[in-house]
């Protein structure tokens, strides 16, 4: 088995982080490889906003976790310390598809970095808000975005689970 296709087998989602930040390098690298991604008509219809400031990942938790209906004070990204979130064109016929590659490219990315990652759910939810809206554009970002995904990085708290097995009967050879 080569490097990728290990690394495509043993990435697992990680619900356990340790709060110390990854460093730049590393997040820069997982944010590359997630630019990387394939896309509709190659029109690299998804951005990227990463949050590393403490205060707003704590409200993008809190909100998580309103959307999510939650017990108050649960924290959805498992305190991971990073929080990439993929947003993509509305306006993009394929901007879905296009974001959940950015998604699965990063999560892979962090995996070969030794750092866990996990999907977060409800960022559409969470960017059709106002206070998020007004968030994009205060950084300048024009258009309509839809949250596509969380990605929440960190370093691993304790170890990367076993995957399940994978269900029977989902391949079906035309030959
Ligand atoms: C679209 C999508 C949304 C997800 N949302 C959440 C989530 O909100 N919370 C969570 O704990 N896991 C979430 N996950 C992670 C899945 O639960 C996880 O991928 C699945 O259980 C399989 O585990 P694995 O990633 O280790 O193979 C999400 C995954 C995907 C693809």
């Amino acid at each position: 088995m080569n490097d990728v296709i290990k690394a495509l087998k043993e990435r697992r989602s990680i619900r356990s982080f340790k709060s110390e930040m990854p460093s730049k390098e590393d997040i820069k690298q997982i944010i590359e490889a997630g630019l990387y991604a394939a896309s509709g008509k190659g029109q690299q219809a998804a951005i990227i906003l990463a949050v590393t400031n403490k205060e707003l990942r704590t409200k993008l938790s809190q909100i998580n976790c309103t959307i999510g209906g939650f017990k108050e004070g649960m924290d959805p990204f498992y305190g991971a310390p990073v929080i990439l979130i993929v947003l993509a064109n509305k306006n993009w016929p394929t901007h879905v598809y296009d974001g959940s590659l950015v998604m699965d490219n990063m999560m892979l990315a962090a995996h070969s970095l030794g750092l866990g990652s996990i999907w977060i759910h409800r960022a559409k939810e969470t960017f059709e808000k106002s206070e998020y809206q007004q968030l994009l554009k205060d950084l300048g970002v024009e258009g309509e975005w839809e949250g596509i995904g969380n990605c929440a990085i960190g370093y691993i708290d304790g170890g990367i689970p076993r995957a399940v097995a994978r269900k029977d009967n989902r391949v079906f050879w035309v030959e």
